[in-house]
């Protein structure tokens, strides 16, 4: 940037803007379908859906309603999609074992979705919050959220979904080490292109409400995250957890939530240049959404400023709830 400005009228900031070719001339950032990742919330059953309360639009979809929905988001240029389960008290044990069962539901939905929608790239969610009997990320000894324990499992959890096809794990857990021990066992059974997504910089925050609803989570939860999860009040230590997970293997980094957080997704990029993912949360998400269902807010504009937003600050991509609604508007 030129610090010394001609003053007035040599320079005058408006007329750039004066028409849509001008403005469009000199944008300095764009979306495009390139940079969607769509969060899809799967359910057990046949050819059913379900709707989510507090996300208006969103729905709980079983493994072959998933199927469809990719062969979709395929047609529509969407690169990716990430699969979440919904699982009940029933599924939910103290040793979290259906986490890693080659057929439970994230597994079922890895292999329809590639059948079905080959284009497009699988993406996981790796923690055990869906699986265990108090809907935390890790095992709880006396009240203590373990680590090494838990990355122990995360492995076995990793390592069945990239059998099942999985094009891009994705560690949401924030154990420490978790990504290096992951990283490892890939090499080490031969899954040398599978990906790597970290939630690097995920935050302990109030915005996942909502999801914890569609995933079946907000009974089972017992206290909150903030032993794992970062404390909202850093920013400096966003950085620390990208070094190190790019020192143990990752190959993109995430930054959760995501509107609320902007300034760390500018940090990370600037000070790394890697590929850098923001997750537009469940709770963005539905406060957009209830705005515009009360008429308050235009709702195709505020989703589509607000996807903009990441890219200006400089993320690569963004895993938004939008992304389908998103994409029908960007293919015109
Ligand atoms: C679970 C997980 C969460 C989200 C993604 N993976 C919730 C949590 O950490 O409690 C939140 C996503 C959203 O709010 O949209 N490991």
């Amino acid at each position: 940037m030129n610090p010394t400005v001609a003053p007035f009228p040599a320079t005058r900031l408006r007329r750039m803007r004066q028409s849509p070719a001008l403005r469009a001339l000199s944008r300095q950032n764009t979306l495009t379908v390139d940079d969607l990742i769509w969060p899809v919330f799967v359910m057990d059953g046949k050819d059913a859906e379900t709707p989510i309360a507090s996300m208006p639009g969103v729905v709980r979809r079983t493994v072959d309603r998933v199927a469809l929905a990719a062969k979709e988001a395929q047609a529509l240029g969407i690169p990716a999609i990430c699969i979440f389960p919904y699982t009940g008290m029933e599924a939910r044990t103290e040793d979290c074992a259906m986490a890693w069962d080659p057929d439970n539901l994230t597994n079922q939905a890895i292999r329809a979705i590639k059948q079905a929608a080959p284009d497009i790239a699988v993406m996981t969610d790796i923690a055990l919050d869906p699986y265990n009997i108090n809907g935390h990320d890790g095992f709880v000894e006396n009240g203590e959220i373990v680590n090494d324990r838990t990355v122990e499992a995360l492995v076995k959890m990793a390592l069945a979904q990239a059998d099942a096809g999985a094009d891009i794990l994705g560690p949401s857990d924030m154990m420490d080490g978790r990504i290096g021990a992951i990283r490892t066992a890939l090499e080490a059974e031969g899954h040398h292109n599978v990906t790597i997504l970290s939630y690097t910089a995920k935050y302990a925050s109030a915005f996942y409400g909502p999801f914890r609803d569609a995933v079946g989570a907000s009974s089972a939860l017992t206290g909150d995250k903030k032993t794992y999860q970062m404390d909202p009040g850093n920013s400096d230590e966003a950085l620390r957890l990208v070094a190190r997970d790019l020192a143990e293997g990752a190959d993109m980094v995430m930054v959760k939530p995501g509107m609320p957080y902007l300034d760390i997704c500018r940090r990370v990029k600037d000070t790394f240049g890697v590929p850098t993912y923001a997750y537009q949360v469940s709770g963005e998400y539905a406060m957009l959404q209830a705005a515009a269902q009360n008429g308050w807010l235009d709702g195709e504009k505020v989703m589509m400023e607000s996807l903009l937003a990441f890219k200006r600050a400089g993320c690569d991509g963004i895993l938004t709830y939008f992304a389908p609604e998103a994409a029908r508007i960007l293919n015109g």
